[in-house]
C-alpha cells in the first residue's frame, strides 16, 4: 500500500509521539481550539495537542453549561480545527448524550472522526464498556475524569472531585480500569496534585490535567479562559496570559513554553 501523502504522515502529530512524550518526561501542551483562524495560530506556535472541546457550549453559544451542544456542532467545529492545522493532535468531545451505548458511541465516535477529521474522541466517565467497545472498533480514546461537567447537574456546582479517601480511591481504580479498558490518554479535571500525581505515576498512558497540579504528562486550558476573553469568570486553576503578551500569539507561546518548563501550573493554580 502507498501512503498518499507522506509529508502529512511525516509531520502530524501522533499517539505515539504523546507516549513517547511521558516516557521521555517532555509535557505535553494543549488548548482547546473551535475555529480554524485559532486552530492555524495554536499549530503554529506548536501547541501538542488541541481538543474540540464541547466548552464551545459556554464559551462559544454562551450557554450556561455543555449539555445543549449537539454532536453535530462537534463535527462542525472539529472540521474546521483540522482543516487548519498541519501538526497537532486534535481530540473532539463526544457530547452529552452521545455515548449512551456502544453503538451509538460507535456511531458518533465514527463522525468525529469521518466528518470532523479528528484523531481522537473524549467521553467523561468511567464507561469502560463503551471504551473497550470503541478501541476495538480502531477508535482511539481518550477518558476524562475528576469534575466531569456533562454530569453538571448531578453534582450542583463545578468543584473540586476525589478530595476525600474514598472518592480519590474511585478516581485512581476508575483510571486504571479506563487503561485497560484500552483508552490512550486521559484528562484529569480539578482534583489534589497529590492524587494526580499518583495517578499520573501509576499509568502507562499520558495523562493530562487541568486544575490538577504541575506533575501530570501534561496540562489543558481552555482558550478563551487563558486569553481572557471567555464571559463571566475565569476558573482559579485557569491563569490570565495576555496580561505580559503582547499578541495572541505571544500569550498562546507564553502558556505553551511555561507547560514545557513546567512554570505552569503554580501552587496557586493547584487544589
Ligand atoms: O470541553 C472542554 O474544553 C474540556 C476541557 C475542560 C478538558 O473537556
Amino acid at each position: 500500500m502507498t501512503y498518499l501523502n507522506p509529508e502529512h504522515s511525516a509531520t502530524l502529530t501522533t499517539i505515539n509521539d504523546l507516549l513517547t512524550m511521558k516516557q521521555e518526561g517532555i509535557k505535553i501542551s494543549c488548548l482547546t481550539a473551535y475555529d480554524a483562524s485559532f486552530s492555524a495560530l495554536i499549530d503554529e506556535v506548536g501547541v501538542d495537542v488541541m481538543l474540540v472541546g464541547d466548552s464551545l457550549g459556554m464559551v462559544v453559544q454562551g450557554h450556561d453549561t455543555t449539555l445543549p451542544v449537539t454532536i453535530d456542532e462537534m463535527a462542525y467545529h472539529s472540521r474546521c480545527v483540522t482543516q487548519a492545522r498541519k501538526r497537532a493532535f486534535v481530540i473532539a468531545d463526544l457530547p452529552f448524550m452521545t455515548y449512551t451505548t456502544p453503538a451509538i458511541a460507535a456511531e458518533n465516535a465514527a463522525r468525529l472522526m469521518q466528518e470532523g477529521g479528528v484523531q481522537m474522541v473524549k467521553l467523561e466517565g468511567p464507561h469502560f464498556e463503551i471504551v473497550s467497545f470503541l478501541v476495538n472498533l480502531g477508535v482511539p480514546v481518550c477518558a476524562h475524569l475528576g469534575l466531569l461537567p456533562q454530569s453538571i447537574n448531578q453534582l450542583g456546582s463545578y468543584k473540586v472531585q476525589g478530595k476525600n479517601i474514598n472518592e480519590a480511591a474511585k478516581i485512581k481504580n476508575d483510571a486504571l480500569k479506563l487503561q485497560e479498558a484500552g483508552a490512550s490518554l486521559l484528562i484529569l479535571e480539578c482534583v489534589p496534585a497529590d492524587l494526580a500525581r499518583e495517578i499520573t505515576a501509576q499509568l502507562a498512558i499520558p495523562v493530562i490535567g487541568i486544575g490538577a497540579g504541575v506533575d501530570c504528562d501534561g496540562q489543558v486550558l481552555v482558550l478563551y479562559d487563558m486569553l481572557d476573553i471567555g464571559i463571566g469568570k475565569r476558573p482559579r486553576f485557569s491563569k490570565n496570559f495576555m496580561v505580559d503578551a503582547t499578541s495572541i500569539a505571544g500569550a498562546i507561546e507564553a502558556y505553551h513554553e511555561a507547560v514545557k518548563a513546567q512554570h505552569f501550573p503554580s501552587v496557586e493554580h493547584a487544589f
